[in-house]
């Protein structure tokens, strides 16, 4: 396919290769992939095969809608679902492959008993206090009284993207569930990114791992460890058109930007529209290391940027990569990684590469 507008994500699946691996390799746990909205940006269909080819058995979703699009799309792994599932949208729905969530007793008591082939989850809530069972006579009752296929027990922590006890704290609630229990479930699985790092016991036999499999976890909590990920997206957009302004002119919506002297500027087609935060003004695109400062207001569909007489139409800019890091974007849009990179959306083509060649080019919107 060729690119139908020059703003384009490159996603490197060695990344994710080597990122699983590393997972894998320092935790000694079973990695599930985490690929919920849209693969955090990456295009989940394109994710999921290649995580198949890994031999990933479980992946991860946030909805039944996202557990269907995966299915449409022939993906055959087990697929867990994280948030409540109406029973209604179960029956109506249900593939042998889709793993549910129990995630309280009332949700329990809504299920019914001729659903008994399709497996679940239990979520235990240690703290996050989002979904989850809190009192481990419920879960007993639940192990007790189920028709339903019980295949694993998780939860999850809030706060291991930062120093905190809390992660601890949550740790020894389960533990304490899972000794109270003693039941031989499937999956045991508390770790996301971050937890998995930090939390490594023995009962636990599987992580969910997002955003450290697309090659991000925070620099200043795992510094050995995150310089060993490799970043999967790269976001770059092409100068279109180059012109130039006498002194004093202005750029943009409600001219928010005047030029101190004559200059040139280039214009870039990527927005706001495109999942780019407006507030990414503040931070100069790049080519290679040479900053593109941004000129005025981020438009919903284009951009404009300083440029030099060196620069021509066809030139490529950086967004997201390596000279302009997830990082960085973060701190200066007053936002975390996960947001970066979950708004990127449709319009936007993906470049799928694996071994230096080009596997795939897709645009959804003319797919
Ligand atoms: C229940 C659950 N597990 C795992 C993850 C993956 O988290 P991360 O991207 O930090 O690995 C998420 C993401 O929000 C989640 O909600």
């Amino acid at each position: 396919m060729i690119p139908t507008r020059p703003c384009i994500m490159t996603i490197d699946l060695d990344a994710i290769t080597n990122n699983i691996k590393l997972y894998e390799s320092v935790t000694n746990k079973t990695v599930f992939g985490v690929v919920k909205a849209n693969a955090y940006g990456h295009g989940d269909i394109m994710i999921a095969r290649h995580l198949e080819s890994l031999g990933i058995r479980v992946l991860c979703v946030s909805s039944l809608d996202e557990a269907l699009h995966l299915y449409k799309h022939g993906i055959t792994a087990d697929i867990l679902i994280f948030g409540p599932t109406d029973p209604q949208a179960i029956a109506l729905y249900h593939k042998p492959q889709f793993i549910y969530t129990l995630t309280s007793m009332e949700y329990f008591k809504r299920l019914s008993d001729d659903m008994q082939q399709v497996r679940f989850h239990i979520e235990v809530n240690t703290g996050m206090n989002r979904l989850g069972f809190k009192e481990v006579e419920e879960i007993k009752e639940v192990l007790d009284t189920t028709p339903h296929i019980i295949e694993g027990i998780y939860t999850h922590f809030s706060s291991a993207d930062e120093v905190s006890d809390f992660t601890d704290t949550q740790a020894k609630r389960f533990e304490s569930i899972l000794n109270t229990l003693d039941y031989p479930f499937k999956w045991i699985h508390a770790g996301n990114s971050h937890g998995s790092i930090s939390y490594q016991n023995p009962s636990v036999n599987a992580q969910r791992i997002g955003i450290g499999m697309y090659g991000y976890v925070e620099p200043n909590m795992f510094e050995a460890f995150s310089l060993k990920l490799k970043l999967a997206m790269k976001l770059e957009t092409m100068i279109v058109h180059i012109d130039s302004l006498r002194k004093g002119e202005p750029v943009g919506y409600n001219r928010t930007f005047h030029a101190d002297q004559d200059m040139l500027f280039g214009t870039l087609p990527i927005g706001y529209a495109d999942g780019l935060n407006p507030l990414n003004q503040r931070l100069p695109f790049k080519v290679g290391k040479r900053n593109m400062p941004i000129l005025g207001k981020i438009c919903m569909d284009q951009t404009m940027i300083q440029v030099n007489s060196s620069d021509s139409v066809g030139d490529w800019v950086e967004i997201v990569g390596p000279n302009r890091s997830l990082y960085e974007i973060a701190q200066h849009t007053d936002t975390i990684p996960y947001v970066v990179m979950a708004q990127l959306n449709d319009r936007i083509t993906r470049k799928y590469v694996s071994h230096g060649e080009v596997i795939a080019t897709i645009n959804i919107q003319n797919n």
